[in-house]
């Protein structure tokens, strides 16, 4: 049987080597935060808001103190001490939102944390939690887009740092062109709902602090919890070696850390949260829900004149969050007048954060739909109009991508997935009852990087060690980073030893933005060509021209220790000393001055629909992407499987429904809340491209973390409205969007 998790390398990729944390995981021998057992802990169940907007007039907290095994119950009134203020990612800063825990009578959000009980059991905790009366005085809250009370506000004008892009002159351009569609669509808000709840432990022994919490950023962690707490980054220790699923809603500094710890302070004793599957829905972040406009126009033989595209995102009152896609959307294409506009509209809501792919996920189902669209106006085949507008410099400010194999990932996906094959007319596939559709879409994501550090070392019994704070989210970096050292210290894999996730490790970057084999890699590679340089390695190539070990030993050395600060292109002079302080830095920013970096794929997909019922099935999807050098075809594929599986449970389950006057969530679980199951995904082929980009960085990595989601829902739209005619233009995609 073919070994499908394990494609063969082709060129420029590497071995599928088994994951380093496989055993681990599968043996349950992997501790994760909350499985940690610390001596004498008390549990912390979290009391959450009723109420999306007012204050808390008072609380009535005898019947919960009277519960036996209560130890306390901490409120904004009597929790003594003001958690210091930490910045909003937007300012620079490791936050989640810019609302102090606990700071006041206030309420900004439904589900907002307003008290935290501690008991000697979880159950009596969580007993307790429901016997606080609270009075509220209420507010009406404003909901969403169009709720009375929402507030538009130009992107621009909030966030100092966001530029529309725009080039020509797109009203004229638009005005004249011969063939043009206006169209609007939208995408819900989503929430992340990793397996492993949202879970923090503390201890304090003397000043210091451990926190054993599932984290994307460990030094941000650390780093923002001092300043919280008033106490120096050196008396704070993070620890998390293992992430139970993350996707963006474990990389900012929540509101619930702080609480443990001082609750563990109060009590003298370890305290342990894990939040319930509810609380998960606003202890963390959120997808927010996005509208689009998007009109484009072309000559009658498919070549783009004018793209607009205007985005529309909710955001909290006080944090201008937002991922302004068309930072993307505009520079997939070659046309010569482009305008772009970003609207944030405030509501009574907990500030959204990253969700994979942030930007590209719910503004590529635009873009790829209005492609799609634009393909049928001009009786057009879908990839012949995107090779039409291929381009290999990017329109807004004519740099040239780094590389870019969009078309050779639409040529191999297009050849695998039988494409020439389809009748362009809609509905006239069919297999009985069911009509058969069939769609494309582009995926890209910029290539990102961030400064990042590691130390190796090489030992005389052949063995070595990597050691970098970075984070196993599931995308396999404990064996991408081994894989590394193992090539260039020329010592088999599994002899290298990988330890991270603890800050008592030296620093890496948040592991968002696709960042983080890029960054990593690089750092640990720079370490061993250090090692090679001590070893009198004078070669420059992936593999040293000396024995190591054996020189190792003719010197007599105990081992070669050596720690690299790795600084990727364009990174800010200070980066090194900003991801110490674990202070957010713009992962895009590490740029070249005269190219632009992105990552390219292309993705097929059949739909099924039942004439009668309306019943929407995916059978198969056929992905083929290029993103530089690829380090291990096994982790890679996951990945790539991984983003095109969310991608199905994008276009076709996911929803967060919000509650239009209360302002809450309302499926606030894993029944409600849809993901795609076993029955959802039947036929998932990754196709991995070889790709040689030799400037992204010295390894020729790009990430692919995230590009796997991108254009999945819009190619299951393409292929419904082939399927049926219906262009579906408001996500999810169910029974009930089909007339
Ligand atoms: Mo990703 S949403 O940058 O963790």
């Amino acid at each position: 049987m073919v070994d499908a998790a394990a494609p063969a390398p082709k060129a420029n990729m590497g071995d599928p080597v088994p994951r380093y944390d496989a055993r681990a995981k599968v043996t349950g021998s992997a501790l994760y935060a909350s499985d940690v057992a610390l001596p004498d802990v008390a549990y912390a169940f979290l009391l959450s808001s009723a109420i999306a907007k007012g204050r808390i007039k008072s609380f009535d907290l005898r019947e919960a103190r009277a519960l036996p095994g209560v130890l306390d119950i901490l409120t904004h009134e009597n929790i003594g001490e003001a958690i210091r203020k930490v910045k909003f990612f937007t300012e620079g800063g490791p936050a989640s939102n810019s609302i102090l825990p606990l700071g006041s009578a206030e309420i900004a959000y439904g589900g907002q944390t307003i008290a935290v009980v501690l008991a000697n059991t979880y159950e009596v905790a969580r007993d307790a939690a429901h016997r606080v009366k609270v009075d509220y005085e209420v507010d009406r809250p404003t909901a969403t887009f169009e709720s009375p009370g929402a507030v538009d506000q130009e992107l621009a004008t909030q966030n100092k740092k966001h530029d529309d892009p725009k080039v020509g002159d797109f009203a004229a351009a638009y005005a004249t062109a011969p063939v043009k569609i206006d169209v609007a669509y939208s995408t819900p808000a989503q929430h992340h709902n990793p397996i492993e709840l949202f879970a923090t432990q503390c201890g304090w022994n003397g000043s210091q602090l451990t926190v054993h919490e599932p984290s994307q950023n460990v030094y941000g962690l650390k780093n923002g919890l001092a300043t919280q707490l008033g106490i120096e980054p050196s008396q704070v220790r993070v620890v998390s070696p293992f992430i139970g699923g993350a996707f963006g809603s474990k990389g900012a500094l929540t509101q619930r850390t702080a609480l443990v710890a001082i609750a563990a302070r109060k009590l003298g004793r370890p305290v342990k949260l894990v939040p319930t599957r509810e609380q998960g829905f606003t202890v963390a972040t959120y997808r927010a829900e996005t509208k689009h406009r998007i009109k484009l126009g072309a000559t009658r033989d498919g070549k783009l004149q004018a793209l607009s595209h205007d985005g529309f995102e909710v955001t909290s009152r006080p944090d201008p969050y937002a991922v302004a896609g068309t930072d993307a959307s505009t520079r997939m294409y070659a046309c010569p007048n482009i305008t772009s506009n970003v609207t944030i509209v405030r509501a009574d809501r907990s500030t959204p954060g990253f969700m994979r792919a942030p930007a590209e996920t719910p503004y590529f189902f635009a873009l790829e739909s209005a492609m799609d669209e634009l393909a049928v106006a001009l009786a057009m085949d879908p990839v012949e109009l995107r090779r039409l507008n291929d381009t290999m410099k990017e329109p807004i400010k004519s740099l040239p991508y780094t590389s870019r194999t969009l078309m050779p990932c639409f040529d191999q996906a297009s050849e695998a997935f039988g494409w020439s094959k389809r009748n362009p007319q809609p509905g006239s596939m069919r297999d009985g009852d069911w009509l058969i559709g069939w769609g494309c879409a582009t995926s890209a994501y910029p290539t990102q990087m961030a400064p990042a550090t590691a130390r190796v070392s090489l030992f005389p019994d052949g063995t070595a060690r990597v050691e970098a704070a970075s984070h196993e989210i599931g995308n396999g970096i404990y064996t991408v980073a081994g894989q590394t050292a193992a090539e260039r210290l020329g010592v088999p894999v599994g002899k290298v030893q990988v330890l991270m996730g603890d800050t008592d490790l030296p620093p890496a970057p948040v592991s968002g933005g696709s960042i983080s084999t890029a960054s990593v890699c690089s750092a640990v590679a720079q370490a061993c060509d250090a090692i090679r340089a001590k070893l009198g390695d004078n070669g420059t190539g992936a593999v040293p021209t000396v024995d190591l070990v054996a020189t190792l030993k003719e010197r007599g050395l105990g081992s070669v220790q050596e720690y690299a600060e790795w600084m990727p292109h364009g990174a800010a002079k200070g980066g090194m000393q900003m991801l110490y302080k674990g202070a957010a830095q713009p992962i895009g920013g590490a740029k070249l001055p005269d190219r632009i970096q992105f990552a390219f794929g292309a993705q097929f997909v059949e739909v099924r629909v039942h004439a009668r019922t309306r019943e929407i099935r995916v059978p198969r999807i056929v992905g083929a992407f290029a993103s530089g050098r690829i380090m291990n075809t096994r982790t890679a594929h996951s990945q790539y499987m991984g983003g095109m599986i969310w991608g199905i449970g994008s276009a076709l389950h996911e929803k967060t429904e919000i509650d239009a006057n209360a302002a809450r969530y309302v499926n606030t679980n894993l029944a409600d809340y849809l993901v795609p199951v076993n029955a959802d995904v039947v036929d998932v082929q990754v196709i991995m491209v070889p790709e040689e980009d030799t400037l992204v960085n010295p390894l020729g990595i790009k990430g692919i973390g995230e590009i796997g989601i991108v254009g999945t829902s819009a190619a299951i739209a393409n292929a419904i409205y082939h399927a049926t005619g219906q262009r579906l233009r408001d996500l999810p995609l169910r029974i009930d969007s089909l007339v």
